[in-house]
């Protein structure tokens, strides 16, 4: 019982089931991506929220030692593009990570990868809707059309607001001395519509783009493509501008002290930042679609991760180097205030309007590899059928793109911002962790590597993991902090939770460092599963709760029907 709930695909397997669905005619898809389609992809939906809006309060957090904090991400999600393109490259399936589990670490964690790929790809989308509403509306504002506020934005933010401001009047503030979000938040609760005393407070842009972009995919990968082609140079463009003009309005006092508020005030960004980097990977579910994924997925993603890494620290230092970083807090459309900051409307309208234009293809990104992973469980029996449907005519998956549509629409008029972030970074984190660990167990069988045409450069991690534990614990001491003291703050105080989750990673680095002299494992998937590991760690108790209430959902569904239906019952 215990071992079929870890029964895997085999890679040959795989393989031939895909040639048998492509020879049925009406089910393969067309296979016209190249390298640079595929690059342009990456980017796409690397690039939006995060560096649009969750800027703005990261620097408020950490100052411009953000920046750095850009570059140890991109390291882990480098570490961990290495194993997606190790997988790609072995069973170039359009699945993701899900279907590299399902041929290296079983069903059952292959099915929880690809519910969490869930929140990686619809419930990110959620947060980019939301963000492309509030540039929509700035837009609008621009042009003079007022959208009012209920219409613009979640009902929890609209109550929170209303709460915070209304207890401010009371105290004597002035309205127009509080900070636009709440004047606005205040304002959309209180002018909005009431349903037996419930305010209807909605984002309803967020769900007309989503419709939108959905329409757009439901009609073909070619029209799309081209699409976010041209969606991208435009968005490179105008970040381009962003620093190129910016740069001159540096003031480099600014960067002094580089971080405000110390390394935990760094380390509270770490969502916006994972969320930034979320996307590299979403190449690797176009498989089916590329001209030749062996070669062209591994390129594309580390092109894809250099050229949005650059972009990132340097947006990041030329906003941070205009505008105070306490100044930053709540801001939510950091890149077109600091232009206003420095009287430059004109550019900030630029800058605004781009923003659209960027989040629109992120958007399309993620609708167009959430349904290719349905589709690809739906080909194992672990959805139901109408999930890999192909649609006659435009060659798509026509009811897994519209199932994507309404989980990213409904949630995107009353979700908020900030808690969609924080939940789809550590789901996104955990498929990095998984897809890491997949790689690790993939390779302890010397026929797997002889079977890829895709290499990770090889380091012997034997000695490296320990020591570097040994190293991290002599710090960590070194710095004042008393084990004794720390270890009984696992049983009592309110920082339980927290020091729990750090001791599962230092348990898991300790058995890291076993493996890897026992076995010889390869240093760069051990580097990345650890980084992406202490990642999700500093994403805070909370966030960590939410996350495993949503594995066990997963479960339930899991052992409700995928377990029972799956090809591999049989
Ligand atoms: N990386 C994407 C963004 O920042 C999800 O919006």
């Amino acid at each position: 019982m215990w071992s079929s709930f870890f029964r895997k695909k085999s890679i040959d397997k795989i393989i031939s089931d895909q040639l048998e669905i492509e020879s049925i005619e009406g089910n393969s898809m067309d296979r016209n991506l190249g390298v640079r389609d595929l690059t342009f992809m990456g980017v796409a939906a690397i690039i939006g929220a995060s560096i649009f809006s969750a800027i703005g309060q990261a620097s408020a957090n950490g100052g411009p030692a953000v920046s750095m904090l850009f570059v140890f991400t991109a390291m882990a999600c480098m570490f961990t593009a290495f194993c997606y393109a190790r997988f790609a490259a072995t069973v170039p399936i359009s699945g993701s990570a899900y279907t590299y589990a399902y041929t290296s670490l079983g069903e059952i964690v292959a099915w929880i990868l690809g519910w969490n790929l869930l929140l990686e790809y619809a419930i990110s989308n959620v947060a980019v809707a939301i963000s492309w509403s509030k540039y929509f509306v700035d837009l609008l504002e621009g042009l003079g059309v007022h959208v009012p506020e209920f219409m613009t934005m979640d009902y929890l933010s609209a109550k929170r607001a209303f709460t915070e401001t209304s207890s401010a009047l009371a105290s004597g503030e002035k309205f127009e001395a509080l900070s636009v979000n709440l004047r606005e938040g205040f304002t959309a609760y209180q002018s909005a519509p009431t349903i037996f005393g419930w305010h209807f407070v909605a984002n309803i842009p967020a769900l007309l783009i989503t419709v939108a972009i959905t329409y757009l995919v439901y009609i073909g990968i070619k029209e799309s493509k081209n699409t976010n082609n041209i969606l991208v140079i435009l968005k490179l463009l105008v970040i381009m501008i962003v620093v190129g003009v910016g740069a001159f309005y540096v003031q480099v006092e600014n960067w002094t002290p580089f971080a405000p508020n110390g390394i935990s005030g760094v380390l509270k960004s770490v969502a916006a930042v994972c969320f930034a980097y979320i996307g590299f990977d979403s190449i690797s579910t176009t498989a089916e679609e590329c001209k030749n994924p062996q070669r062209d997925i591994p390129k594309a993603m580390m092109y894809a991760l250099i050229i949005c890494t650059v972009l990132y620290v340097l947006v990041t230092l030329v906003l941070t180097g205009i505008v105070p970083s306490e100044n930053l807090a709540g801001i939510e459309d950091p890149l077109a205030f600091m232009f206003m900051q420095v009287g430059l409307p004109g550019v900030a309208g630029i800058v605004a309007a781009s923003a659209v234009i960027a989040l629109t293809s992120a958007l399309l990104v993620y609708q167009l590899g959430q349904p290719r992973i349905w589709m690809t469980m739906s080909r194992d029996g672990l959805l139901p059928k109408a999930f890999s449907r192909i649609h006659p005519k435009y060659r798509t998956p026509s009811f897994s793109t519209i199932m994507t549509g309404v989980l990213v629409g409904v949630p995107a008029l009353f979700a908020n911002l900030e808690e969609v972030i924080n939940l789809s970074s550590i789901g996104t984190l955990f498929a990095f962790v998984l897809v890491c660990g997949g790689v690790l167990v993939l390779d302890l069988d010397p026929e797997n590597q002889k079977k890829s045409k895709f290499k990770i450069p090889y380091v012997n991690s034997s000695y490296y993991v320990g020591l570097s534990l040994i190293l991290a614990l002599g710090m960590i001491s070194y710095s004042g902090v008393n084990l004794g003291e720390w270890l009984e703050g696992l049983y009592s105080g309110e920082t339980k939770a927290d020091h729990f989750i750090m001791f599962g990673f230092f348990i898991i680095w300790s058995v890291m460092a076993f493996f890897s002299v026992t076995k010889k494992l390869s240093l760069i998937p051990v580097l990345g599963l650890l980084v992406n590991l202490y990642l999700m760690t500093q994403m805070g108790s909370t966030n960590w709760e939410r996350f495993m209430y949503w594995c066990l959902a997963g479960v339930v569904i899991y052992f409700g029907y995928s377990y029972r239906k799956s090809k591999l019952n049989v």
